[in-house]
């Protein structure tokens, strides 16, 4: 079986579903279910023998040794952590306990789990790392995208934790031996994804006639990648990624935060009119402070090496995440909960309307 961390959350419930869709093989999904994380997004698995969920902080390391022992993973895919942005520039102190302490709390549980392993077992045995583009920090508009040698240069307190965690995972292979491997992907959209991020932020607030808040200029730069795209690069790492070796991840997407932003406010003028577009709506607000202006990936090391492509379009991806939004407002009226309303007030009441 393998273990899962982080498997009540955006990405990581999704790849969970996927992985029993796809294969047989069973789950050990611990998640400390933080305000991010959700047992309703596997509820399509109850009753599943294969589905074992533990709610548990992977800072825990006496239940990760239980873990390891009681179910002796072939393989850890780790995706727990702390993951706004925003919410880091506010508190940075979980951002350090989860993605730093906890990754390395893993890691030394992984590597006691190897020592008890035969030679045939351990080499089997893999630890992948799911981390971030954002490690290597901004991007000029003519610069190259971001590959696997693109020096470390994180801007932010998130992705400077994501950083810190990935420099970790390299250690453990290098100077234990560990069998590691660690992928770096763009931004993510789907069913399933907190509506603290942009995306489901502007579908909820889009819906609910609320202002569309665009941070700055609009102008800033991502690349996006439709989520089931990258739990099937995920799956393809774990099975032929070499140990050692970091991966790229991504959509081959380009695209400024307003022209997302129009993208959604058209597609939900379609499938769902209101009185007038729900381009109205947009708003200009303050900028984050340090705010990356342009992230873009370089992805072909992970076709040649291993043939994975994304299937989604950016037009296909976006279209079947506003169909899941509007098919799913229960759910996201139950994550909009008391604690989702605080985050809301303290990122957006000091942004004040109109200011670029
Ligand atoms: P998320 O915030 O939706 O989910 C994180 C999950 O981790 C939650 O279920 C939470 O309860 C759990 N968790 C947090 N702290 C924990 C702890 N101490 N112990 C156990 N569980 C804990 O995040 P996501 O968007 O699904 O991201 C998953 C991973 O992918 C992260 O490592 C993130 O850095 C990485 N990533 C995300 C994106 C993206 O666009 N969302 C892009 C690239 C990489
Ligand atoms: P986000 O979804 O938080 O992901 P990340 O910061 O990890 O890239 O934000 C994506 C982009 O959208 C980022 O440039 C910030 C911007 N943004 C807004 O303009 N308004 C918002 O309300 C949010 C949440 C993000």
């Amino acid at each position: 079986m393998i273990l899962v961390t982080g498997g009540a959350g955006f990405i990581g419930s999704n790849f969970v579903i996927d992985w029993l869709a796809s294969n047989d093989e069973p789950v050990i999904n611990l998640d400390k279910l933080t305000y991010a994380g959700n047992p309703d997004n596997f509820s399509s698995l109850d009753g599943d023998p294969r589905h074992h969920f533990v709610k548990g902080d992977i800072c825990d390391r006496e239940l990760l040794n239980q873990l390891m022992a009681q179910h002796k993973p072939r393989a850890i895919v780790h995706f727990a952590a702390e993951s706004h942005v925003d919410r880091s520039i506010h508190g940075p102190g979980d951002f350090i306990k989860t993605n730093v302490d906890g990754t390395f709390s893993l890691l030394e549980a992984a590597r006691a789990h190897c020592a008890g392993l035969s030679d045939t077992e351990r080499a089997a045995f893999r630890f992948l790392h799911v981390s971030t583009d954002e490690v290597f920090g901004t991007l000029n508009p003519g610069d190259p995208p971001f590959s696997e040698t693109t020096p470390y240069a994180p801007n932010s307190p998130y992705s400077a934790s994501k950083a810190a965690s990935d420099h970790l995972v390299r250690a453990w292979h290098h100077t234990y031996g560990m069998a590691v491997l660690t992928s770096n992907c763009s931004n993510n959209y789907g069913p399933l994804q907190f509506p603290e991020k942009l995306v489901p932020l502007i579908i909820a607030n889009a819906l609910a006639g609320k202002p569309l808040p665009i941070y700055g200029d609009g102008q800033q730069v991502r690349d996006w990648l439709y989520v089931g795209d990258h739990c099937s690069a995920i799956r393809r790492i774990l099975t032929d990624g070499q140990p050692g070796e970091t991966y790229n991840i991504g959509g081959w997407n380009e695209k400024a935060n307003i022209d997302v932003v129009h993208t959604l406010c058209d597609l939900l003028d379609e499938l769902s009119p209101a009185k007038q577009s729900y381009r109205e709506q947009i708003t200009y607000v303050k900028d984050r402070p340090g705010h990356d202006r342009r992230y873009a990936i370089d992805a072909r090391k992970t076709e040649r090496e291993l043939g994975w492509r994304p299937t989604e379009t950016f037009e296909t991806g976006m279209r079947k995440t506003v169909q899941w939004y509007l098919a799913n407002q229960e759910w996201v009226r139950k994550v909009q909960s008391g604690d989702y309303l605080k985050w809301i007030d303290r990122n957006y009441s000091q942004r004040a309307r109109g200011a670029a």
